[in-house]
């Protein structure tokens, strides 16, 4: 295409044409309308796009999910976590079972007095079960709220505190159960009822009792005692409701520890806990809904 002298005069002429005062096929006058054109129509473009944005942050509420499809029922989880819900030792073996213990001390440290001291963030909410903590509405301008302090001692055998090996050492190994935290959900006590065969008659008022069994009819005399720990073996409603990660920053969740003490040594054990209460239930898709099972294995 180059080298032909039409085409190269054709293509200069374009770019400036000085007979009609052309640039790129357009005059001054012309190149302004179109710029204006443009300005404006990408200005409003951009106006409407801002304007649907703030008018959809406007309907957000800064402390509520809007949507929360997974309102209830909570998960839970426990610690130590491990892989394949699989907790396997040798309870001679300090190296086996050290990665355990170590999970459980570090999960418990928030749970010490000390970061807890704050009398503006922290409040004690008596040591029975007791109803709902009302501290306003979540839209209410009251702004952070205090947190009911819960005390690792309250974990007794579980708590670290007497026995630093969490009982492993012994062979009887406790687990800490905590409920996801759920903003503005209320769990409801359950009546005696709903609760099973090893729970019956036990509902607490203002408590959502947790129960492990064997997951397998041929554990059920290889399990042994399973003991619980914690404000009122169980979580304690005063907890409740949680208001958010930025209304209620300091907010503990209340905690369950579980020893199960007699074990039966060298098997693999299925055990089930789940938890109990008026407005939770299980799902077959979800493992942790409302539940978990983990697996023992403890050699000596
Ligand atoms: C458990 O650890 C002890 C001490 O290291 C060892 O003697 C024993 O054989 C181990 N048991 C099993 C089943 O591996
Ligand atoms: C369940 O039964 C026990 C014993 O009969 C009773 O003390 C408790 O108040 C009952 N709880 C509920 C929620 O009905
Ligand atoms: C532990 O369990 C065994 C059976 O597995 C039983 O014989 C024993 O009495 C139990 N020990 C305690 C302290 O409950």
């Amino acid at each position: 295409m180059s080298g032909n002298k039409e085409s190269d005069g054709g293509w200069k002429n374009f770019l400036w044409n000085s007979d009609k005062k052309e640039f790129l096929g357009r005059t001054g006058g012309s190149w302004c309308k179109i710029t204006l054109f443009y300005v404006i129509f990408y200005g409003c473009l951009a106006g409407i796009f801002i304007g649907t944005i703030q008018a959809m942050l406007l309907t957000l509420s800064d402390y509520k999910p809007t949507y929360q499809d997974r309102v209830a029922p909570p998960g839970l989880s426990h610690t130590p976590r491990s892989d394949k819900s699989e907790i396997a030792f040798n309870k001679s073996d300090e190296t086996t079972y050290m990665k355990y213990i170590e999970s459980m001390k570090t999960f418990l440290e928030q749970y010490n007095d000390d970061p807890q001291k704050d009398e503006l963030k922290f409040e004690n909410c008596g040591d029975s079960p007791q109803t709902y903590k009302d501290r306003n509405s979540l839209e209410s301008d009251v702004g952070q709220r205090k947190a009911c302090r819960f005390l690792r001692s309250w974990l007794d055998a579980c708590s670290g505190e007497s026995d630093p090996n969490f009982g492993f050492k012994e062979g009887k190994p406790c687990l800490i159960v905590k409920l996801n935290r759920i903003v503005n959900f209320r769990p409801k006590a359950p009546d005696n009822e709903s609760l099973p065969e090893g729970l019956q008659g036990k509902a607490t008022p203002n408590l959502i009792p947790i129960h492990c069994k064997n997951k397998r009819e041929e554990d059920k005399d290889k399990i042994g005692e399973i003991k619980y720990f914690g404000l009122g073996k169980g979580f304690p409603l005063q907890y409740y409701p949680y208001y958010g990660k930025r209304l209620h920053p300091q907010y503990l969740q209340p905690l369950v520890a579980i020893q199960f003490t007699n074990l039966t040594l060298n098997e693999e054990l299925r055990i089930e806990c789940k938890v109990y209460g008026g407005n939770i239930d299980y799902s077959e898709k979800d493992r942790y809904q409302g539940r978990f099972d983990v697996k023992f294995t403890i050699k000596s």
